[in-house]
């Protein structure tokens, strides 16, 4: 036998050849893009927020022009997240009809209707302890703040919200949040949950922005532990048996293994969240040339959908959209 006849390098010669074989390629419907809504009473506040490169604090009418932006190079969906002008014990703000995502819903629906807007529901943005339930003594009672996230959901869905995406890791909270729309006439409002949320480091860059930092202890209470993967199972079976329509993984990168197997065990469609310590590594390490940017954002998006995921959840949504259209037009370019 002369040299072996399998040469895997024949079809990685030219760039054309390596598109064609490719087996995973982005798009930008895959991409979910996060906005930060801000109650203000100026319309056109768009601030940048500072540990987040290139992400900004939004008024509701920035953030339908934002939402507008991203729908046009191809981003379907925003998932919203509110900063209010008040914060309290136990949140009230998260369900307030004129709060800055129920009114953000109304600006981006009122503007364009088609783009698909997702609201996470959580009390962590809008509590002045920065929990994402209701704190009794040094503890977050659970069931108590089922009904607050069922009413904050509610409210969203009342604003136009396509979808709602419970984060708070509560037991029992996807059933709570069906259960409240299916009673008011929005039993086709589907929850999206963050069904494995984990309890990671890799948040600092969002709570920061959210001002959501737990004024005492830490969410290992109710997030997920990072050793755990076998959990992860059982935290989505809960959620799909509750009733969740799409079942999401958080972080994204740095927990692949996760996706994949939820990938693999269950069926509906699943989200992966690249979390903002994922986005502001990225950023830090280009921006003193420690690595390139628009290749490492696609080179992790790849492998976060070639792990399993349906849909990402990203701050580069629209960078990575604009990306993509430009290689539609010459597969040369090495990034892709
Ligand atoms: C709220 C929430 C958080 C994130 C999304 N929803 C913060 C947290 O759980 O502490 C993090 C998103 C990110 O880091 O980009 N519960």
């Amino acid at each position: 036998m002369a040299f072996p006849a399998k040469r895997p390098r024949r079809l990685r010669m030219s760039p054309t050849i390596r598109h064609m074989v490719r087996e995973t390629t982005l798009t930008p419907h895959d991409f979910i893009l996060p906005l930060f809504v801000k109650a203000t009473g100026d319309r056109h506040y768009r601030e940048p927020i500072k540990s987040m490169p290139d992400c900004y604090h939004l008024s509701p009418a920035m953030a339908a022009v934002a939402a507008e932006e991203a729908y046009a190079v191809g981003v379907p969906a925003v998932l919203l997240f509110g900063l209010p002008a008040h914060k309290n014990s136990r949140g009230s703000g998260a369900w307030a009809e004129d709060g800055p995502v129920q009114l953000a819903v109304r600006e981006i629906k009122a503007a364009r209707p088609e783009i698909c807007v997702i609201c996470d529901t959580c009390l962590c943005e809008y509590t002045d302890h920065g929990h994402c339930g209701i704190v009794c003594g040094h503890t977050v009672d659970n069931d108590a703040t089922l009904e607050l996230l069922a009413r904050t959901a509610l409210s969203q869905a009342r604003a136009g919200a396509d979808m709602v995406a419970p984060s708070d890791m509560m037991d029992g909270r996807v059933a709570a949040i069906r259960q409240a729309l299916d009673g008011q006439g929005f039993a086709h409002t589907p929850v999206m949950s963050y069904a494995a949320k984990y309890a990671s480091s890799f948040y600092g860059p969002f709570r920061a922005a959210a001002d959501c930092c737990p004024a005492f202890g830490d969410r290992k209470t109710y997030q997920m532990d990072p050793g755990n993967a076998r959990e992860a199972l059982r935290e989505v079976a809960l959620d799909i048996e509750e009733g969740a329509d799409i079942v999401m993984v958080k972080p994204a990168l740095p927990y692949l293994d996760i996706i994949k197997a939820v990938r693999e065990t269950f069926d509906l469609p699943v989200a992966a969240y690249q979390v903002s310590g994922e986005y502001a590594q990225i950023k830090g390490a280009a921006a003193i040339g420690l690595v390139d940017e628009v290749c490492n954002m696609v080179e992790s998006l790849t492998a976060i959908k070639r792990a399993g995921a349906d849909m990402i959840v990203t701050y580069f949504a629209v960078t990575a959209a604009r990306v993509l259209a430009r290689q539609m037009t010459s597969c040369d370019d090495c990034s892709l």
